[in-house]
């Protein structure tokens, strides 16, 4: 038996454009007035702060699946879903990291990372996904379906298949890594790879919900964004509800910066966290829609664009959340950066030499905290969090060509990319002969 819930919050959907509050989501989750975005909002909750703190820690001695699990332990905070309909596979409980090497190469004191590759997929979507794929279930649909840079399929058709749903998967093809196709595929997705990009397969996905009866789980659905607002509260936890100054995070379709933000607002309106960090977004230099739209426009329009980096993740041109990232931004007084392919493959390798290693989307917040350090807006004494994203394994292809030193080859960058030389680790192919081994062992010995 779960560590019963002190109190069921009302949650109640708003839109956050308009204000309208509909008793139920369209299918396509957007307001049946104005089109934009939907979320939860609990009007009248009140809570004893340290009572919940303590009820949280407690459920963590509990054998119970939903105790267990990093999002549903916080169930307070999130909209009711009965546990017969719950998705678990003991999502979040993600590991904190010290980077030490990093944070003497970003001129800091000391800097942490918060690794949301450990997640049962191996990315941050396994928090939202329990959520959201749970409600599928509680609102009895047969098929769920997504658009996906690879993360949330990947997640999407794991939750899927456990709790007994058909998954669809929309993936632009040739664009996402290996890794993830195929984890998809072992999951059992029926997985369409579609001749456009991700902003495509949104468009397409959004078309088909409106025709057959399947249940979208991309980061629109505002369960998603419930369930991902858990890794901020257990980052506090962990923590010991000490605020860090900064908390990074890279900015594709910007649900999760959405997410974070939200937690955030609402930890420090129910006095569970004092003030609020400053959460900044980073963009790769060739998917910099958001990047744009503040520095540019001063957040007041979005020009979409044809997306192109190396760091597929985050190959995103039109983002969805934009409005939700863009008050979080203003609301925590964060900044918003990007970064270039070689200085994203630059930091996805010192991660890595830290014994950490992620993928290369998650490297652009190590990436941008740099800069950020460099232009003083985060200073040396001050405490980070790096919100890493995905594991390492996502996406191996990048990473043998970055160490083998072909993944710039042939490109624009090609030049710049030589600053890299020193952070490369290629493999050394010897003949079977203890003589040839032990000269490499002293050759690199005498190089470290
Ligand atoms: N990092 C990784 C590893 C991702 O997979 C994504 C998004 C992001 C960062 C950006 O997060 O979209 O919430 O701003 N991946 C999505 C997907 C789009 O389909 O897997 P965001």
């Amino acid at each position: 038996m779960p560590i019963a819930q002190k109190t069921v919050a009302i949650a109640k959907l708003r839109c956050i454009a308009c204000g309208d509050t509909p008793d139920a989501a369209a299918r396509d989750f957007r307001c049946a007035h104005c089109g934009d975005l939907l979320e939860f909002f609990f009007p009248g909750w009140t809570f004893d702060a340290a009572a919940l703190k303590s009820l949280w820690l407690e459920r963590k001695t509990s054998r119970s699946a939903l105790d267990q699990s990093g999002v549903w332990r916080f169930r307070e905070l999130l909209p009711h879903i009965p546990e017969e309909h719950a998705i678990t596979m003991r999502e979040g409980n993600t590991p904190l990291y010290q980077l030490p090497r990093c944070a003497r190469i970003a001129g800091l004191d000391m800097l942490q990372a918060k690794h949301q590759g450990m997640n049962p997929t191996a990315s941050f979507k396994d928090t939202g996904m329990t959520f959201a794929a749970s409600a599928a279930r509680q609102g009895g649909f047969r098929w769920v379906a997504c658009a996906s840079t690879g993360n949330t399929s990947a997640s999407m058709a794991a939750y899927a298949a456990r709790g007994n749903l058909h998954s669809l998967v929309l993936i632009p093809e040739g664009k996402i890594s290996w890794g993830k196709l195929s984890q998809a595929l072992d999951y059992g997705a029926l997985t369409c790879q579609l001749r456009t990009d991700f902003d495509g397969c949104v468009r397409i996905l959004n078309q088909l919900v409106r025709q057959k009866p399947v249940y979208l789980l991309n980061s629109v659905n505002p369960y998603r964004i419930e369930g991902q607002k858990t890794s901020a509260i257990e980052l506090l936890e962990q923590l010991g509800w000490e605020l860090p100054d900064h908390i990074i995070v890279p900015g594709g379709n910007l649900g999760n910066s959405s997410a974070i933000g939200k937690a955030l607002l609402e930890m420090r309106d129910l006095k569970l966290i004092p003030r609020l960090p400053k959460l900044s977004i980073i963009q790769a230099r060739g998917a910099n829609p958001f990047y744009r739209c503040v520095r540019e426009f001063g957040g007041t329009r979005l020009e979409p664009m044809t997306a192109d980096t190396m760091a597929t993740a985050i190959r995103i041109g039109n983002p969805a959340s934009l409005k939700k990232a863009l008050r979080v931004l203003q609301a925590t007084g964060g900044e918003v950066e990007q970064v270039t392919e070689v200085e994203i493959a630059a930091a996805k390798a010192e991660i890595g030499a830290d014994g950490v290693g992620c993928e290369p989307a998650s490297a652009v917040t190590l990436a941008g905290l740099k800069k950020l350090a460099k232009r003083g807006f985060v200073k040396r004494g001050e405490s980070v969090v790096l919100i890493l994203t995905g594991h390492l394994l996502k996406d191996p292809d990048f990473t043998i060509k970055f160490h083998r030193g072909d993944l710039f080859a042939g490109t624009p960058d090609e030049n710049e990319a030589r600053q890299t030389k020193s952070l490369q680790r290629a493999p050394v192919v010897l003949e079977a002969d203890l003589g040839a081994v032990i000269g490499a062992l002293d050759a690199a010995e005498r190089n470290s």
